[in-house]
């Protein structure tokens, strides 16, 4: 069935969903809604596009997800390889949830969903964690234990759509919110979203008992009489029956008490009164045929779901279009696929302009050594440097700090060669702090003549080198602004890699910057404050696709980061080396991102799948 009001294609268009492959996605998980969902898809139809997809997304993706836990074999056997499965898809969903990737349909469309309306990723880890108990059968001995899988799982996802429905409404978009004014309405929420679980594993009760689960607690069963082996055998007694009846009435008497937040839009008010209908419908289909249970769905009678959606339809439609969908979504720029040898997806491939200019190999280090040899999925991707020790190195040789800084130079340039020769994608360096203006005239000429020289005469090699500048421009001199600009000017079609140069950068003035540009645009209605995003955020920031920093590097002996890319760097390996800049080359580079792979980064999960390539004795070296 198509949408009533427009068809998808449409719906796609006015959910501001353009590209190809994410529209593939939502495609995706509309099917899966339509046809694991009926009534949440029928709901789905009365809410305007926007929130039309993102239900869709959710249900749909979750629904993926739950599939790959329960999937069974051609015989009806559980999938041996399930397990496995379910954890490589939330590995790459933790994955590309962090660089705003999406390397399938699915979880791009889920994630796109995710970043458009700022949902937290707490909720569907949770689902995750149970998921993975699924995958060993999953059994409740008692009500308690079956409430508190409910209260894990499907409340929060309910809640997160039911928070959307109220951004609709022009409530403040936390699901806490659904709860308040109500007296005792998380307690109420939590019980409707129990009604639906109840009446689902009623519904779904035949094709649990095909992988033999049953998704009652046993002492349900035991309270009725109902011995677990006679549902297994599909055998209705009338003690079944019962059950049934008994079980129905408590799901309808939770569902009564759903309570409504006092303020609503009143087409959110049809969806959710629409919602709610269509599951008494269901356990009414139910509770007239308990034994045909045990052999297939029961199917909601058609003129009575019609009889309820009709009006609803018609009532929705004008709801809206009295009150117009209020809120402007941030709908986020996602980067495609990762390819599997770890390197970047379409958007790195090599454009005809960069074709028309063909770029050379960096020269190979005078040593003639070549660099290791790093499987795609553990090598980093963004490396961040903090090039310090300059000044030191030139005391100790007895040299003025400012050859420390042409001394560091060459330092720079030569690991940009090694970047570039390992197959790195991004590399950031901090060349000049917000704080650096204090140092002494001589200084501040010598950095402000090095640098801009330094990025030129790598331009100028024609690397595949695309430079990007971050940072402010008071202060700095006009030919110093106008090398950095005119570097990324020239380079901006290059793919290869990424240098972003850190100069006049200071972390919190990124973020401020950040913050009150955004601040700007919310006051001139352009952005709505409350689906502003994590990844949405970033685009503010001076570079907005520099992903996240896996390896933080650190020379001079130093261990701090010195306002450095804080946004960035939050989940970044630190790796602190005593080594000067000045003795630091490509070398020091591959050892650092050799070192790197070998870490074990959990990002506040425990690790699932043994690192291939964990250390061997702690022997890691903090200095070179
Ligand atoms: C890093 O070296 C270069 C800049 C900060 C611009 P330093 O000049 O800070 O060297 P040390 O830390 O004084 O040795
Ligand atoms: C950090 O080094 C900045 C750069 C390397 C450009 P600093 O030498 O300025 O850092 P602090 O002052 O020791 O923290
Ligand atoms: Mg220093």
């Amino acid at each position: 069935m198509r949408s009533p009001f427009v068809p998808a294609t449409s719906v796609y268009q006015r959910s501001g969903i353009n590209d190809a492959a994410l529209r593939r996605g939502y495609e995706a998980c509309r099917c899966a809604t339509r046809a694991t969902g009926e009534i949440e898809y029928a709901v789905s139809l009365l809410l305007p596009p926007p929130l039309r997809t993102a239900t869709w997304a959710l249900y749909g993706a979750v629904r993926a997800v739950d599939d790959l836990a329960d999937a069974v074999g051609p015989a009806g056997e559980l999938d041996p390889g399930r397990a496995g499965r379910l954890e490589a898809w939330i590995s790459a969903f933790e994955a590309d949830l962090r660089d705003g990737r999406g390397s399938d349909p699915v979880r791009q469309a889920l994630i796109h969903t995710m970043l458009t309306w700022n949902l937290p990723p707490g909720f569907l880890h949770t689902l995750f964690e149970e998921l993975r108990q699924d995958v060993n059968g999953r059994q409740f001995a008692t009500w308690q234990e079956w409430r508190r899988y409910n209260n894990l799982i499907n409340t929060p996802l309910v809640l997160r759509a039911g928070s959307l429905l109220l951004r609709a409404a022009g409530l403040p978009a936390e699901p806490e919110a659904l709860a308040a004014g109500v007296p005792d309405a998380a307690v109420a929420w939590q019980t409707a979203v129990e009604a639906i679980y109840l009446t689902d594993a009623l519904v779904d009760l035949s094709a649990d008992l095909d992988r033999g689960h049953v998704a009652l607690p046993q002492e349900a069963l035991e309270e009725a009489g109902v011995p677990r082996a006679d549902l297994l055998a599909r055998r209705s007694t009338p003690a079944f029956e019962d059950l049934v009846r008994d079980l129905a009435g408590r799901a309808r008497a939770w569902l009564d008490r759903t309570p409504l937040p006092p303020v609503l839009h009143p087409a959110v008010g049809v969806a959710l009164g629409a919602y709610t209908d269509l599951y008494r419908l269901r356990l009414k289909a139910t509770a007239d045929v308990p034994a045909a249970l045990l052999h297939h769905r029961p199917a909601l009678p058609r003129s009575a779901r019609l009889r309820l959606l009709l009006p609803a339809r018609a009532k929705a439609a004008l709801a809206w279009a009295l009150f117009p969908f209020p809120i402007r979504p941030c709908p986020p720029q996602l980067v495609p696929a990762r390819t599997p040898d770890g390197l970047g997806g379409t958007e790195e491939k090599r454009s005809p302009v960069a074709q028309r200019h063909p770029t050379v190999a960096p020269p190979p280090h005078p040593s003639g050594v070549r660099p290791p040899q790093l499987p795609g999925e553990v090598m980093p991707r963004h490396v961040a440097i903090v090039m310090d020790g300059n000044g030191r190195w030139a005391t100790a040789h007895g040299l003025p700090r400012t050859d420390g800084h042409r001394q560091g130079a060459r330092a720079f340039v030569d690991v940009v060669h090694g970047a570039l020769e390992i197959g790195l994608k991004y590399l950031t360096v901090y060349a000049f702090s917000t704080e650096n203006w204090k140092r002494p005239a001589d200084e501040l000429q010598t950095l402000m003549y090095e640098i801009p020289r330094a990025v030129r005469g790598l331009v100028d090699e024609r690397l595949d080198l695309r430079v990007r500048w971050a940072g402010a421009r008071s202060r700095l001199p006009v030919d110093a602004i106008e090398q950095l600009l005119e570097s990324e000017r020239t380079t901006r079609d290059r793919t290869g890699l990424t240098l972003t140069m850190c100069v006049n950068y200071g972390g919190r003035a990124e973020i401020t910057a950040a913050a009150a540009k955004l601040a700007r645009e919310a006051v001139a209605g352009k952005v709505d404050p409350g689906s502003i995003s994590e990844h949405a955020f970033a685009g503010y920031l001076h570079v907005p696709e520099l992903p996240d920093v896996d390896l933080l590097l650190r020379t001079g002996g130093d261990q701090r980061t010195s306002n450095f890319l804080p946004w960035q760097s939050t989940y970044a390996e630190l790796l602190f080396l005593d080594t000067p800049w000045p003795d630091v080359d490509r070398r020091t580079l591959w050892h650092a991102i050799e070192q790197c792979a070998h870490r074990t980064r959990r990002y506040g999960s425990v690790p699932r799948i043994p690192a291939q390539h964990a250390p061997k004795s702690g022997q890691e070296a903090a200095t070179t």
